[in-house]
C-alpha cells in the first residue's frame, strides 16, 4: 500500500506582504513547510511531492533531498498546482494525500485518521473538517440532506446561509490516485477567478454518486491555516504551547510558560526548571536538574546536569556539570566551561576553555585561552588576544591566580601555579609558582585638591 503527499507551495502568499515566500516564514525556528513534512514523514510510504511556483528556485533550495519538487507555472489554482505531481506519481501510488503548505500545524495522528477513514471509504476520497464559530474565509462545507458532504462552497460565493455554515474546509484531502488524475483534468476553469479550484472536486465525485467521507476534527488551532501575519503569530503561540507541553508532561518545570520560549528540537532533561522569559533555540540539549532562566538566550549550546544560569546568552558554547553562571555572563563559539567552573557578572568567554573549577567573577573577557584547574581569574581581566591581525592564544596553567584587571598580552603562557598582581600588564610568559607584579602607578607631582561646593 503506496501512500505519497503533495504539498502545495507555489502561491505567493500576497496577503503576508513579504519578500520571503510565504512557506519558508518560519514557526519555532522551522519553516512552515518543514512542519508539513514532518508531519507527514509518518504518514507517507513514498518521498513527499511539493509544487512549488513563485521564487521557486528558494524553496526547492530549502527542500533540497527531503521530498521531490515539481513546478507549477503560471499558478492556476489549487487543483492546477495539484495536477503538476500527475506525471511523477500516476501508477505509481495507491493513495494521494494532498495539503495546502499553509497548515503548520496539522498533526500526523490526523493525517493518519484521514487516511484510515479514506481506506474504509468505497468512494474517491476523503476530507478533512472542522467546527468553527470564526469562518476564516474557508471554504464551507455544504451537506445534503442525508448528511452526506455535497460540495465545498468558497466564501465569496457562499450564499447567506451557506455562510452561516460552521463545518469548514480545513485543506486536506485523501484520493484514491486511479481517480484523482482523471478528476483533476475534469475541473472546469472557474468563471469569477479564473483559476482551478481543486475544492471542485468534491462536486464531480457527487455527480458520480461517489461517497465522499469527512473527518470532522474538533480542534480548530490545529487547523489554522496561515494567510497573514497575524494567523502567523496565532499558529506560532499555539505551537510553542504545543512544544512546552511536551516538555512539561516529560518532566521539564516552567514558571511562566507563555513567556518561555524553545524551539522545535531543543532537548531538555528532566527535573530541569526553565525560568520565565527564556529562549531556547536550535540545536541545544540540556541535561537535568538545571536551574535556567529568568532572561536567558540560549543558541546551539550544549548543557550538562546541576547547571544555574541566570540572565545570560550563551551561544555555541559548551557546559558540563555543576557550572554557575551570571548574571549577565556571556559565551560565545568556542566557550567550553568543564564541572563546577563559576562565571559571575559581566565576564565574556569565546573560543576558550575554562577546565574543572575556574572560578572568573566579574568584568573579563577571556578569549582564545586555555586556563586550568581551579585557577582564580580576578575581576577585569583581559586576555588581549586580537594584535589588528590575528588571534593570539593565551595559555594559564592550574592552580594559577591572575590579579584584578591583569591585561594577559598574547601569545603567552603561564605556568601552574603562577600569579599576577593587581593591574599587572603581563608581556611575557611567566614560569610555575611565579608572581609578576606591574607596571605599578608612579607619583607624578603634586596637585591641587578641588572641593566642590554643594549647594544644600
Ligand atoms: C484554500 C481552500 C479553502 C480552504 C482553505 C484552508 C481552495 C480553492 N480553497 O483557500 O476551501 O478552506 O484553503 O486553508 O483550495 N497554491 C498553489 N498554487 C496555486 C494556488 C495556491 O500551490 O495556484 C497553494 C498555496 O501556496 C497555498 C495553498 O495552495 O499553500 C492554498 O492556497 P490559498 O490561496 O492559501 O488558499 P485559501 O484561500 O486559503
Ligand atoms: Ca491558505
Amino acid at each position: 500500500m503506496k501512500i505519497t503527499a503533495v504539498l502545495l507551495a507555489a502561491g505567493q502568499g500576497t496577503r503576508m506582504k513579504s519578500e520571503l515566500p510565504k512557506v519558508l516564514h518560519p514557526l519555532c525556528g522551522k519553516p512552515m513547510l518543514w512542519h508539513v513534512l514532518e508531519a507527514l514523514k509518518s504518514v507517507t510510504t513514498e518521498k513527499s511531492v511539493v509544487v512549488v511556483g513563485y521564487a521557486a528556485e528558494e524553496v526547492k533550495k530549502y527542500v533540497g533531498d527531503s521530498a521531490e519538487c515539481v513546478l507549477q507555472e503560471p499558478q492556476l489554482g489549487t487543483a492546477h498546482a495539484a495536477l503538476q505531481a500527475e506525471s511523477l506519481l500516476r501508477g505509481k501510488t495507491d493513495y494521494v494525500i494532498v495539503t495546502y503548505a499553509d497548515m503548520p500545524l496539522l498533526r500526523s495522528e490526523t493525517f493518519k485518521q484521514l487516511v484510515e477513514t479514506q481506506r474504509l471509504n468505497t468512494g474517491p476520497l476523503s476530507l478533512l473538517t472542522v467546527i468553527a464559530d470564526d469562518p476564516r474565509g474557508f471554504g464551507r462545507i455544504a451537506r445534503k440532506a442525508d448528511g452526506t458532504v455535497e460540495a465545498i462552497v468558497e466564501e465569496y460565493v457562499a450564499t447567506p446561509e451557506q455562510g452561516a455554515i460552521k463545518e469548514l474546509n480545513v485543506g486536506a484531502y485523501c484520493f484514491k490516485a486511479d481517480w484523482l488524475w482523471d478528476a483533476l483534468h475534469r475541473i472546469e476553469k472557474n468563471p469569477k477567478k479564473g483559476e482551478y479550484y481543486l475544492t471542485d472536486i468534491i462536486e464531480l465525485a457527487v455527480k458520480d454518486h461517489l461517497p465522499v467521507q469527512a473527518v470532522v476534527h474538533d480542534d480548530f488551532i490545529e487547523t489554522i491555516g496561515i494567510n497573514t501575519r497575524v494567523h502567523l503569530s496565532e499558529a506560532e503561540a499555539a505551537l510553542h504551547m504545543r512544544i512546552n507541553h511536551e516538555h512539561m508532561l516529560n518532566g521539564v518545570s516552567m514558571m511562566n510558560p507563555a513567556s518561555t520560549y524553545i524551539e522545535i528540537g531543543v532537548k531538555i532533561g528532566k527535573d530541569t526548571t526553565i525560568l520565565p522569559n527564556t529562549y531556547l533555540h536550535g540545536n541545544t540539549v540540556i541535561g537535568e536538574r538545571n536551574v535556567i532562566g529568568p532572561n536567558t538566550i540560549i543558541r546551539n549550546t550544549t548543557i550538562g546536569n546541576d547547571c544555574k544560569i541566570l540572565a545570560s546568552v550563551l551561544e555555541g558554547a559548551v557546559l558540563e556539570d555543576d557550572v554557575d553562571m551570571g548574571p549577565f555572563a556571556r559565551l560565545r563559539k568556542g566557550a567550553h566551561l568543564k564541572s563546577h567552573v563559576h562565571m559571575g557578572n559581566f565576564g565574556e568567554v569565546k573560543d576558550s576553555t575554562l577546565h574543572e573549577g575556574v572560578k572568573m567573577g566579574h568584568f573579563s573577557y577571556i578569549g582564545n585561552a586555555n586556563i586550568g584547574a581551579r585557577t582564580n581569574i580576578g575581576a577585569g581581566t583581559i586576555t588581549v588576544n586580537y594584535d589588528g591581525e590575528k588571534k593570539n592564544p593565551t595559555e594559564i596553567g592550574e592552580d594559577a591566580f591572575i590579579g584584578s584587571d591583569t591585561m594577559l598580552i598574547a601569545p603567552l603562557k603561564l605556568g601552574d601555579g603562577a600569579r599576577t598582581g593587581a593591574g599587572a600588564v603581563v608581556t611575557k610568559n611567566v614560569p610555575e609558582d611565579t608572581l609578576v607584579v606591574g607596571m605599578p602607578a608612579r607619583a607624578i607631582r603634586k596637585v591641587e585638591r578641588k572641593t566642590k561646593k554643594q549647594n544644600h
